[in-house]
């Protein structure tokens, strides 16, 4: 389905739970209260969520938390999911540290591709930025999930002024070493905590790393580089900087059951407790609820979307 604006929505970002098993500084507010059970959509409500949105259009879902692979039943959910008609590929970011026992499963189940997040190489930045998060599991999750075989590895890196800056070649020289691509994510504020030098343009990467050449686009939202041998490509997200809006494909769904239009718009609309035609109908009111763009985002104008990341999904 087309939205006002001429945009295909063909991608929906499904949340499958907010609880994570680490609690990312940019990610998730210091008093960040959770939503209670009875408020969380049930399996059989996400599964029908699915359905809903592939019978309006939409081809691309990516499963999302909270950390996704939190829920004992991720694997079977994951099958479910990417067997309803329409779906032609199923995507699952997380941030790897269980993917050791779940990857192999995951992909036999039809996950096509993953998204992992890798801010740092460095055990003890590791743990501060992820309160507390064990870098070795995170790098045998990467591991695990190359091994795997899914068509994609991804990992994201949030770009923080004063954190992670000194670290962007090493970060851009693991497409040296794997056949995954590195992308650099501007750091959206969606939470407080970070003061005006933690905001990096994107730019700063091309800065740091002169030799990058341009690499062909996927049509996906990063722009596209490769380092002399790189096996995968190092790319740029610019959500603040250049954003996306003109060309943004996306419906969020959350766990507790609101589609966003926008992730960062606070208009929200649930679909708790409806069957597929009535979460059809909600699909459609948020497709024609899409602004134009988020409005300008940056140090000084925060995110309006009303919930930290780790309540809409990343
Ligand atoms: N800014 C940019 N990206 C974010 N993510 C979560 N919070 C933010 C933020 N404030 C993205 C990261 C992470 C994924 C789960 O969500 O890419 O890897
Ligand atoms: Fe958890 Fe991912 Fe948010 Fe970090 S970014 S707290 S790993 S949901």
């Amino acid at each position: 389905m087309t939205d006002p604006y001429g945009r295909s929505i063909t991608y929906l970002r499904l949340s499958v739970t907010e609880e994570c098993n680490l609690r990312c500084r940019y990610c998730v507010g210091e008093g960040t209260c959770r939503s209670r059970r009875e408020e969380l959509l049930t399996r059989e409500e996400l599964l029908t969520a699915v359905r809903a949105a592939a019978a309006l259009g939409v081809t691309k879902l990516r499963i999302t938390g909270g950390e996704p692979l939190v829920r004992p039943d991720i694997v079977s959910l994951c099958r479910e999911a990417a067997a309803v008609p329409g779906i032609g590929e199923l995507c699952l970011t997380t941030n790897g540290t269980l993917l050791p026992g779940l990857a192999a499963p995951l992909r036999e189940a039809g996950v096509r591709r993953v998204n992992i997040s890798l801010d740092t190489l460095d055990a003890e930045k590791y743990r501060a930025i992820t309160r507390g998060g064990e870098f070795a599991k995170a790098l045998a999750g990467i591991e695990a999930a190359l091994d795997a075989g899914f068509e994609k590895v991804k990992l994201n890196t949030v770009l923080i002024g004063g954190f992670n800056d000194d670290e962007i070649p090493q970060l851009a020289g693991l497409t040296r070493k794997w056949p995954a691509d590195l992308r650099f994510i501007e750091l959206m504020p969606m939470v407080e905590g970070f003061g005006q030098e933690a905001f990096l343009p994107c730019s700063a990467v091309l800065a740091a790393l002169p030799e990058l050449t341009p690499a062909e686009a996927d049509g996906g939202v990063a722009r596209l580089w490769r380092l002399p041998d790189g096996k995968g490509r190092v790319g740029l997200i610019s959500p603040i900087g250049a954003h996306f809006c003109a060309a943004c494909s996306r419906l969020r769904l959350t766990a507790d059951g609101m589609l966003k239009p926008c992730l960062h718009a606070g208009d929200e609309i649930s679909v708790r407790g409806l069957d597929q035609a009535g979460m059809e109908e909600k699909f459609r009111e948020a497709i024609l609820r899409k602004p134009l763009w988020h409005g300008e985002l940056g140090f000084r104008e925060p995110s309006r979307a009303g919930r930290s990341m780790d309540r809409i999904g990343g």
